[in-house]
């Protein structure tokens, strides 16, 4: 590895989760760049640190290519951004089926197809991938188009990794469960918050700077030996 400051794309960059990251990559002496759709959230976020955004919609993937156009080499990439559907199988339409694929698994493929070619030709290059305990779970609260799509993003983690072990290009996912953000506090039930908050064994919801930092161990130097990985965090929902 060079000692040139690395550059990441943060997708979901506006998010609970996303905005940790950035805050914990620019402490670590790396350049992140934030992805979003919220232009408020994204505004924010380079007023408070001072960092590059880009605001476009991962659901236009035919987009995708000219809104990053103008972003240079990319040594990390993060791909977080998300959406969460509680429909279980019976409710489950196609059409939000798609769109929570399109967003939360299409999106990390052709952004992992722009920024390949390039960690390859400096060999270096670190892709993480945001699944979650719902596809080890089956999804507790989180619906079957959720739960599916994480399940292919650790498929496609896997592929990455294999494909690119060779080539100085690490490919991980994380599995985190109940981070405190929207998705727990907004869109659970306050029974459901309590129910879930009860079955967690280490008593508590996940803080987005615990991911942060799981993002930081996998993306720094000591880190290369550890491809194909799911990190678990889910305070002891589930041990493997
Ligand atoms: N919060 C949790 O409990 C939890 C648990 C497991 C996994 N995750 C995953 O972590 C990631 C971050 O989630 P979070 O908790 O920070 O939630 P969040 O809702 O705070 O952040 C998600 C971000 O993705 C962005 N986004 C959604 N659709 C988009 C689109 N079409 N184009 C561009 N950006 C879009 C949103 O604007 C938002 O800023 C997600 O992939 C989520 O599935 C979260």
């Amino acid at each position: 590895m060079n000692d040139a400051r690395k550059v990441a794309l943060v997708t979901g960059a506006a998010g609970a989760i996303g905005r940790s990251i950035c805050r914990r990559l620019l402490d670590d002496g790396i350049e992140p760049i934030g992805i979003d759709i919220d232009s408020v959230g994204l505004s924010e976020l380079e007023k408070l640190l001072g960092i590059k955004t880009i605001c476009t919609d991962l659901d236009n993937l035919d987009g995708l290519p000219s809104a990053l156009d103008a972003v240079g080499a990319v040594d990390i990439l993060i791909n977080n951004a998300g959406v969460l559907h509680g429909e279980k199988i019976i409710d489950q339409s196609l059409s939000d089926w798609d769109q929570t694929f399109r967003v939360n698994l299409d999106s990390a493929l052709i952004i992992s197809k722009i920024f390949l070619p390039g960690m390859i030709d400096r060999k270096w290059g670190r892709i993480i991938n945001m699944s979650s305990y719902a596809a080890k779970c089956g999804g507790l609260t989180a619906g079957v188009a959720y739960t599916a799509s994480k399940s292919a993003m650790i498929g496609l983690t896997f592929s990455v990794a294999r494909e690119f072990a060779g080539h100085g290009v690490t490919a991980n996912a994380i599995a985190p469960a109940y981070v405190m953000s929207p998705m727990v506090s907004e869109q659970l039930t306050p029974e459901e918050r309590e129910n879930q908050l009860q079955a967690i064994p280490v008593g508590r919801f996940c803080e987005p700077e615990e991911v942060a930092h799981t993002v930081s161990f996998l993306v720094s130097p000591l880190a290369g030996f550890i491809t194909g990985e799911v990190i678990d965090m889910n305070g002891g929902l589930q041990f493997d």
